[in-house]
């Protein structure tokens, strides 16, 4: 059988995740139905998140080149040309290659009467750089973001907005968790000479990408792909060991497995709204060796599961606009709509106000997002703590935080952490 045209397969998942440049479905999601491998599944991959990391500035010098816009109906050839645009600019293929890839990609998309524009199109952009070709460009569009997600880190961030932007364009570093049950880090530090150690939390190391698959003792659970900032949550909190502990969104169950590291000894119960997710959470599980109760169920509905047995300690890493996370999602920036913050916002106050009353007196719930707008982190912790006078914010945070309302949040940094938000609160001891 003829192996997929690696271009051909990124167009197509591109077709699916960006259909009107808008609203399709999620990239992450896509790819699990193009399980391409070797040079090929990376070549594809990369076209398909550099499309999505770079669209913006991509379409912008695009359609400066084109007499007539492309009609909607011919978006898969649109695609194809943003994506030899993104090789010839952002990758080390050479630039010949690149440029007689593509007339042929039109004749596989039905699109032969391309072929002469797609070679004009890519030998004018072969003579640039990206940085010639993108110069001087408003900001929103440089960075490739949706004008209102810039105007509001603007806004949140006055001083940090460009940075948290350009950090939000590199690729992600490789991210571990050691099981903390099977390996001191030092020790595989060492017998992983170009590994190197997360500074955020213990149990956090770097490592060249490679598929998971390579890793060593991976099956069996010695490792977990998480960042690092992921992993300040479950490090944060605080629980007796044989204590009592919900995570109330769970799924796909990094941080459950990484509770049920820290605390071998404790009850997990492990709450997902979302059926088909909750089974990515028993996978994980199973691979590390762990056992938790699972439930689905609502956060913001106790009274439909809940037992009525308190929580030592709960996790709540809510449901959020993932923009702390770009880097890894790089289509979120196009699928997320200002409107949805509203109701992302309403639901964590809800989940935040109906889980408190699970917690113990003395307890810790932490709230976590991967968000990086106030709205659903600082000024929500803020907005809670004045309804809940038993409530504490007691997030330990390094001197050199950036200053909020509340609890501590993080930017993605280059070969560093994502864009994280985390706040510990503690219920008094003479709470109810
Ligand atoms: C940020 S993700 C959690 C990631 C997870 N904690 C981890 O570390 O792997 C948020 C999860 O909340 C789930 N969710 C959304 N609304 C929910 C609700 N009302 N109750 C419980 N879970 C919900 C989503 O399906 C999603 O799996």
């Amino acid at each position: 059988m003829a192996t997929p045209d690696p271009r051909l397969t990124a167009v197509r998942v591109l077709n699916r995740v960006l259909p009107g440049q808008g609203d399709g479905e999620s990239l992450r999601e896509v790819l699990r139905d193009f399980p391409l491998e070797g040079a090929d599944g990376g070549l594809m991959r990369d076209l398909c998140f550099g499309v999505c990391r770079y669209l913006r500035p991509l379409n912008h010098w695009l359609n400066q080149q084109l007499d007539k816009p492309l009609k909607p109906s011919v978006q898969p050839l649109r695609l194809a040309l943003l994506a030899g645009l993104y090789e010839l600019w952002f990758s080390e293929r050479p630039a010949h290659a690149v440029v007689n890839a593509y007339p042929d990609l039109c004749r596989k998309l039905k699109a032969g009467w391309a072929s002469g524009l797609s070679n004009a199109i890519l030998r004018k952009a072969s003579r640039l750089s990206a940085d010639q070709a993108l110069a001087d460009l408003p900001p929103a569009i440089r960075f490739s973001l949706p004008g209102w997600l810039w105007k509001q880190w603007q806004q949140d961030w006055p001083e940090q907005a460009e940075a948290l932007a350009e950090a939000s364009l590199q690729p992600p570093p490789f991210t571990l968790r050691v099981n903390r049950q099977q390996h001191h880090r030092e020790a595989l530090l060492a017998q992983l000479p170009e590994a190197r150690p997360g500074r955020l939390t213990p149990f956090s190391l770097y490592l060249p990408p490679r598929p998971v698959n390579q890793l060593p003792g991976f099956a069996d659970g010695a490792l977990s792909v998480q960042d690092e900032a992921a992993q300040l949550p479950a490090e944060l909190l605080q629980c007796p060991a044989d204590g009592r502990i919900l995570d109330a969104c769970a799924a796909p169950g990094g941080k459950t497995g990484q509770l049920a590291e820290r605390f071998p000894e404790a009850q997990l119960v492990a709450l997902e709204l979302e059926d088909k997710r909750l089974a990515r959470v028993a996978e994980n599980l199973q691979r590390l060796g762990h056992q938790a109760t699972l439930m689905q169920g609502d956060a913001s509905q106790p009274q439909s599961w809940w037992d009525g047995t308190p929580f030592d300690a709960i996790l709540l890493d809510a449901p959020c606009s993932a923009t702390g996370i770009l880097r890894r999602q790089p289509d979120v920036r196009w699928h997320r709509k200002r409107s949805d913050l509203t109701a992302l916002a309403d639901l964590q106050a809800r989940m935040l106000d109906a889980l408190w009353p699970l917690l113990k007196p003395g307890g810790m719930l932490v709230y976590a997002t991967c968000s990086v707008l106030r709205q659903e982190n600082d000024r929500q912790v803020e907005a809670f703590l004045a309804r809940q006078p038993d409530a504490q914010d007691v997030t330990p945070r390094p001197e050199e935080a950036t200053m909020v309302a509340a609890g501590w949040q993080l930017f993605p940094r280059a070969q560093g952490p994502d864009g994280f938000y985390v706040a510990c609160l503690q219920k008094a001891w003479g709470a109810r």
